[in-house]
C-alpha cells in the first residue's frame, strides 16, 4: 500500500469555499484536489493500491481530515471541479455526535483532527518526507511495501509538521533539480516507484 499524505497550510477545512474560484477562496484546496488526481488515478481505473490523505490546516474548522481510499472510492471523476464538490461535501457532512469521523460514502472519510490524527490511522510504516533538499531519490532504495509519503503545499511545511517529521525520523528524498508543485511530485514519485515495481 502506498499512502500519501499532503499537508495543506492554508487550505480550508470548512466547506465555504466557492466552486468558481476554489484556488482564491480556499487556502489554495486546488493543489490538494489535483494531489488526489495524481495519487489515485490512471488512464481507465484508480490505483487500489493507494490512498491519499489531505490534511486542512486552514479556516476555522481546522484541524480536519480527509483520506480517501483508491481499494473502495467508487465513481471518482478526474476533473478538479468534480474532486472540489466532493470534497466540499464529504466537509459538510453531518457528523454523528461522540464519533471523530464523517464517511461520506464508501471511501471518501473526514477526520476531526489533523497530522496526529493521520499518524495514528497510518500504524507503524516507513516514512518519507518529500524534500527538494533531500537524498537522490535515483540513489536510495526504498520501501515499497508499507511507505507513507508526506508532501507540502505551495509554502512547504509548516514548522510543527517539519518538526514533527524529523522527530518521526523521516527519510528526506529529492525527487530531481527543480520544486515542482505538489500533485506533479506525486506523479513523479510514482512513475519511480512504478519502474522499480511494475503494477501486476
Ligand atoms: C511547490 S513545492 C513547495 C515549494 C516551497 N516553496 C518550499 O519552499 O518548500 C510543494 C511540495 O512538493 C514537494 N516537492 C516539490 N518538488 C520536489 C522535489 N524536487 N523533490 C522532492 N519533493 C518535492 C515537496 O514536498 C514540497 O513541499
Amino acid at each position: 500500500m502506498r499512502r500519501f499524505v499532503v499537508i495543506g497550510q492554508r487550505a480550508t477545512a470548512s466547506p465555504d469555499f466557492s466552486l468558481n474560484d476554489v484556488a482564491g477562496t480556499s487556502g489554495r484546496l486546488d493543489v490538494l484536489l489535483r494531489s488526489i488526481r495524481a495519487a489515485l488515478m490512471i488512464s481507465h481505473g484508480l490505483r487500489t493500491d493507494a490512498v491519499v490523505y489531505l490534511v486542512l490546516l486552514g479556516g476555522h474548522a481546522a484541524p480536519r481530515t480527509v483520506r480517501i481510499e483508491g481499494a473502495i472510492a467508487r465513481f471518482l471523476r478526474p476533473d478538479e471541479r468534480s474532486l472540489a464538490t466532493l470534497v466540499q461535501k464529504a466537509l459538510a457532512a453531518p457528523k454523528t455526535p461522540g464519533y471523530p469521523f464523517v464517511t461520506l460514502r464508501r471511501g471518501i472519510t473526514v477526520f476531526d483532527g489533523g497530522l496526529e490524527t493521520v499518524l495514528a490511522d497510518l500504524g507503524p510504516s516507513t516514512f518519507y518526507w518529500l524534500d527538494e533538499n533531500g537524498a537522490d531519490i535515483r540513489n536510495e532504495a526504498l520501501d515499497l511495501e508499507n511507505p507513507v509519503f508526506f508532501l507540502g503545499d505551495p509554502q512547504g511545511f509548516d514548522e510543527a509538521t517539519l518538526a514533527r517529521l524529523s522527530e518521526l525520523r523521516a527519510e528526506r528524498i529529492c525527487l530531481g533539480p527543480v520544486s515542482v508543485h505538489t500533485d506533479d511530485a506525486i506523479t513523479l514519485l510514482w512513475n519511480d516507484s512504478d519502474r522499480r515495481s511494475p503494477p501486476a
